[in-house]
């Protein structure tokens, strides 16, 4: 589906030629899982895979929904003035959210809007569709109200919807790298201060190529809200013995000091956590440097941690990533994003990721049943509007 097909459409279902076309970008995670929420480093980056919208404007207070992705649900509408959260508006509540929270922080948006969305990000893949969303949306209602609203603050606004309006405790990192992507660079981001660096991807004739596992992300939400507790759970033990703000700012020898005062699991989560924020450190440090042989051993040893000490792998992101070890001219690989299904991406020779995808596709079927799917990652940039029409 090219932009011109998302355009017709929008005419088909509104009866009238959208004014705008606006994209959102999805993103990978290079290294850093599972800590964002507990103040660790991140190193994500946009992709050019995301989320399209075509908008015009009302002339009343309604704004009008449709997907493609989930045409079946029609359009679906809400009166700018209510915007509760409603379990019949399905995907479109990340819209209303970003209506509430933005109409709340910057007064009543003068008229409604039609909008049709379009993803060529799969669904429940790992790779931030309900972010690419909520900050496509920001980007709209930015440009079209001209409100005043900075690329960091989007993505305050995008977490806050996920975390009071949606019910899901996720940290920042989604909505910032994505707000603030740029093409060919990954952000190493300070979670706990926001503070943030860009650094280039150079990967010397290597491609990213994202491993979708094709199982849905079932029970993601509440595994995710889970580890969080746990975490909580042993940073207040842990409080007992140290002052600190954040978990991932403790180290690991302040924890084996006081490992009996966790359960096994609390122990294993902030393991994960206090090694995860090293590891990231060490990673753009590789990079930057051009240490890809280093850089994949970091990408390893993480996707370990997630698998034994964090547990949020599976069998599925388990199989890719391990399959993918023992092919040749793979630099690394590792699950990204909140794992429990959804995708795992590879760092691959050129010439090699045809045999590659081939090779792990075949692997995981015979073991799995179904098909994986694979991608090859472009890093690009953040919100846009694409064009204006007529
Ligand atoms: C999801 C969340 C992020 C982050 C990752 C795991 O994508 O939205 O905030 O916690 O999981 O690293």
């Amino acid at each position: 589906m090219n932009v011109a097909d998302i355009q017709s459409k929008f005419s088909e279902v509104f009866g009238k030629t959208g004014e705008g076309i606006y994209f959102a970008p999805g993103r990978i995670n290079l290294i850093g899982e599972h800590i964002d929420y507990n103040g660790g480093m991140v190193f994500p980056a946009a992709i050019t895979l995301g989320t399209y919208a075509v908008v015009a404007p009302r002339k009343d207070k309604v704004i009008h929904a449709y997907s493609i992705n989930a045409s079946n649900l029609g359009v679906i509408g809400f009166n700018l003035s209510d915007t509760v959260y409603n379990e019949a508006h399905q995907w479109v509540n990340y819209i209303k959210g970003v209506a509430k929270y933005l109409q709340e922080e910057k007064g009543e948006f003068p008229h409604g809007l039609d909008i049709l969305v379009y993803g060529n990000i799969p669904n429940a893949a790992g790779l931030s569709s309900s972010a690419s969303l909520e900050m496509l949306m920001a980007h709209i209602f930015r440009c079209t109200y001209d409100l005043d609203l900075s690329p960091v603050d989007a993505a305050l606004l995008g977490k806050r919807v996920e975390n009071e309006y949606i019910g899901v405790n996720s940290g920042i990192m989604d909505q910032f790298s994505i707000s603030l992507g740029k093409k060919e660079k990954a952000i190493l981001l300070n979670c706990n201060t926001l503070d943030y660096t860009y650094y280039p991807i150079e990967l010397k004739g290597n491609k990213i190529i994202i491993m979708y596992t094709n199982k849905r992300r079932a029970l993601a939400d509440s595994k995710y809200n889970e580890r969080r507790s746990e975490c909580d759970a042993a940073i207040s033990k842990l409080k007992q013995f140290y002052e600190f703000d954040v978990l991932c700012d403790l180290t690991l020898e302040q924890l084996e000091a006081h490992k009996e005062a966790l359960t096994e699991v609390e122990y294993k989560r902030t393991y994960h956590s206090i090694s995860e924020n090293t590891r990231v450190k060490e990673a753009a440090k590789a990079l930057q440097q051009g240490k890809l042989q280093r850089f994949g051993e970091l990408l390893k040893a993480s996707h370990i941690s997630l698998r034994d000490d964090y547990e949020v792998s599976g069998i599925e992101l388990d199989t890719l990533v391990e399959t993918a070890w023992k092919e040749p001219d793979v630099v690394g690989a590792r699950m990204t994003g909140a794992g429990f299904g959804g995708s795992a991406f590879a760092i691959v020779k050129e010439e090699s990721v045809a045999s590659f995808i081939q090779a792990v596709g075949k692997v995981y079927k015979d073991k799995i049943g179904y098909e994986a799917d694979f991608y090859i990652a472009e890093i690009g940039e953040g919100p846009v509007k694409l064009e204006s029409i007529n």
